[in-house]
């Protein structure tokens, strides 16, 4: 009887990528090169997440992102995850999940806080606080280099950028961390538990900006959204919306890059050699580091329209997921050795980790300046990190990155 029924079960469909077990396992390679060997774009009839299409190698990934009227943002959200109101779901409308042209209005309002002006005041900032974090570190001792240096580091940032109390900081890193996990959606108490914590976030932000909202301009975040036409009328919950997305936009990714930088190098140990040999290998080293890990494994898209995409026929309504991770280690573009960390990979600079086209990560300037000056300022200090066992990775198929990680920090 026991083997009838699971005779009955349907079989796992290996080329479904959106299994949360092959990012927590870090099984996700095998059934991508078999993607883009074999199917670059493949519908999956069957997942977690309803049918969707794969898009997994770089050609594709780039036309999909470059056709925003086609594939939509707005149509059914950026992750793989359906919007559902009958499952304690609301709808927090934030600017990467529109399309033109309230999408180009709002995207405006907070580009000024990345231009090349605001980094270059924000370095010495940046340097200053990456120096202390570094140096509280304890040496050849077991920590976790998660805790202790990714998330301080980007909370610190955050926190800066939203003129957050600084005490209460980790709240940051908290809802960061409920707002990203898409996996969520399988488990109802857990989803409305998520809910909670998004109204908890959406009143204490709203707070700030009773505080700010007669005060004259300053640099922050807040403020620059109180003073922008596009942003200044928006309801609750696309205030919520837009919050949560800089929030998780600026904490999950920096912060699984900057574990990644530990995990990574320590994977491939002549490679770190060489960049401890020459830290003018650094600029390039930080491309490369984005490019292997890939810390958002995904965004979707929804067909508005009909379209054939390299051969395959896709229907209007249709959800894609664009497989960065995939399209990052597409060996028709970064070679056979795209697995591997090259800290002098010529091509680092082409990768796909922050999209492409209308919707390209507005904080990458922000995030690479971040991991440039964390490298660099290891380097002055000579320190190495060794990674000391396997890292606990997050279980899913959207934030791509380390949970835990235990290491310990020496000198060379
Ligand atoms: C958009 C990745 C850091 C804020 C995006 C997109 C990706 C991405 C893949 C969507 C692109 C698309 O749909 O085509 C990353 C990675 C980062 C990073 C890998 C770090 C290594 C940051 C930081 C911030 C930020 C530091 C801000 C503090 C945003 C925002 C958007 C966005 C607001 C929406 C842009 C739009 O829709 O026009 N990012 N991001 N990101 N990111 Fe980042």
């Amino acid at each position: 009887m026991a083997t009838a029924l699971k005779d009955m079960e349907p079989a796992i469909d290996l080329l479904d990528v959106s299994r949360a077990e092959l990012y927590r396992d870090d099984t996700w390679h095998e059934p991508f090169r078999r993607l883009r060997a074999e199917a670059p774009v493949r519908y999956t009839p069957q997942s977690d997440f309803g049918p969707y299409w794969s898009v997994s190698s770089y050609k594709p990934l780039v036309e999909v992102e470059s056709l925003p009227e086609i594939f939509s943002s707005e149509a059914g959200g950026i992750t793989l995850a359906d919007f559902d109101p009958t499952k304690h779901d609301v709808r927090m409308p934030m600017f990467i999940a529109r399309d033109r042209p309230v999408h180009t209005a709002q995207r405006r309002t907070v580009a000024p806080a990345f231009t090349p002006s605001e980094m270059v005041r924000m370095t010495d900032d940046i340097r200053r606080r990456t120096g202390e974090v570094l140096d509280s570190v304890p040496l050849n001792s077991r920590v976790d280099w998660v805790d202790l240096v990714s998330i301080e580091l980007t909370t610190q940032m955050l926190a800066i950028l939203f003129d957050f109390p600084w005490e209460d900081r980790r709240k940051l890193t908290f809802w960061s961390d409920w707002a990203g996990d898409i996996e969520l959606v399988k488990n109802e108490e857990l989803r409305l538990q998520r809910l909670q914590h998004m109204f908890e976030c959406g009143a204490y932000f709203q707070n700030l900006w009773n505080q700010k909202i007669d005060k004259p301009q300053t640099p922050d975040l807040i403020s620059m959204m109180i003073h922008s036409d596009a942003m200044a009328h928006m309801d609750q919950y696309e205030f919520i919306g837009n919050l949560i997305l800089l929030i998780v936009g600026g904490n999950d990714t920096t912060r699984n890059s900057m574990s990644a930088l530990a995990y990574g190098l320590d994977q491939f140990p002549a490679e770190r050699a060489k960049l401890e040999a020459d830290p003018a290998l650094i600029p390039n080293t930080v491309q490369e580091i984005i490019r292997w890990q890939t810390p958002l494994s995904h965004m979707r898209r929804t067909a508005t329209q009909d379209y054939e995409l390299m051969g395959q026929q896709i229907r209007q309504g249709d959800k894609l997921a664009l497989w960065y991770v995939s399209a990052n280690r597409d060996e028709s573009v970064f070679g056979a050795d795209a697995d591997e960390i090259k800290v002098d990979r010529p091509n680092a600079r082409r990768h796909l980790a922050f999209g492409h086209g209308i919707h390209r990560c507005v904080g990458a300037r922000l995030a690479e300046l971040q991991i440039g000056i964390l490298l660099e300022e290891m380097a002055k200090r000579r320190l190495r990190v060794n990674v000391l066992e396997e890292p606990t990775r997050v279980a899913a198929c959207f934030v791509h990155g380390y949970r835990k990680m235990a290491v310990e920090v020496t000198r060379y």
